[in-house]
């Protein structure tokens, strides 16, 4: 399965993505983790892109097309793979359509913008693992500390309202258009976010089975 999951910001696409990711046994790529691993060892992509992301911007297209194609190749990446949060641009998603790289399905998880803000608000991020939890919906065992890894949680800098909002613009003027990208290709599936996240994973393999 060679998948890209399209979704606002804080719809559930990364939630869903570590379930898929067991479910098909295959390597989930998700693009804002490996810009944050960058902010975090302090390299030159890093330092590019600390200040577009703070302020709900996107990274540049020829960045994330480089970065996306190198990681593509990787071997891990062979039996398929699920692709968190790129494409997000026309240009990006045309990059990946002309690439040789072959894509079987979209999967759009479908959230109004209210409950967004109120999922972002709440997030916890593990500054270790990265692994997300919830101050309601997914909360971890021990107050403050990732059952993962034993790690700190933290909110991460881009989850403050001011800047969720901007990322919801972003997302709605350059992101959305994909939809129909998608769509005339006859590639996209829609889910709906539901209020639990087993329930959310339900609906997402049915819609994937067609
Ligand atoms: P990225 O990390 O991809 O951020 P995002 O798209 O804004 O996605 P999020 O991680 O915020 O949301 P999610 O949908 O994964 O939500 P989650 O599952 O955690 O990108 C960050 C930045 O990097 C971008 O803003 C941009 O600057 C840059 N960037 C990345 N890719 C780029 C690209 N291709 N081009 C240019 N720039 C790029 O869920 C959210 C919360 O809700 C969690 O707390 C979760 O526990 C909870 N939750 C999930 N599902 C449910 C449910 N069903 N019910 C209740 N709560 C739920």
């Amino acid at each position: 399965m060679r998948l890209i999951l399209l979704a606002a910001p804080g719809a559930g696409k990364g939630t869903q993505a570590e379930k898929l990711s067991k479910h098909f046994d295959i390597p989930t790529i998700s693009t804002g983790a490996i810009l944050r691993q960058n902010i975090k060892d302090g390299t030159e992509l890093g330092k590019v892109v600390k200040g577009l992301i703070d302020k709900g911007q996107l990274v540049p297209d020829d960045v994330m097309i480089q970065l996306m194609n190198d990681r593509l190749s990787a071997d891990d990446c062979k039996n398929g793979f699920i692709l968190d949060g790129f494409p997000r641009t026309l240009t990006q998603a045309e990059a990946l359509d002309h690439s040789d790289i072959k894509i079987d399905k979209v999967l759009n998880i479908d959230v109004p913008d209210e409950k967004i803000i109120a999922r972002l608000s709440g997030r916890l991020e593990c500054s270790k693992c990265a692994t997300t939890f919830h101050k309601e919906y997914r909360k971890p065992a021990v107050d403050g500390v990732c059952d993962i890894c034993g790690g700190e949680l933290v909110v991460r800098d881009d989850d403050k309202p001011e800047t969720v909002k901007k990322r919801l613009a972003t997302y709605h003027e350059q992101t959305e258009p994909l939809l129909h990208f998608y769509a005339d290709k006859g590639m996209l599936r829609t889910a709906h976010g539901q209020e639990e996240i087993s329930d959310t994973t339900k609906e997402v393999l049915k819609v994937l089975e067609d």
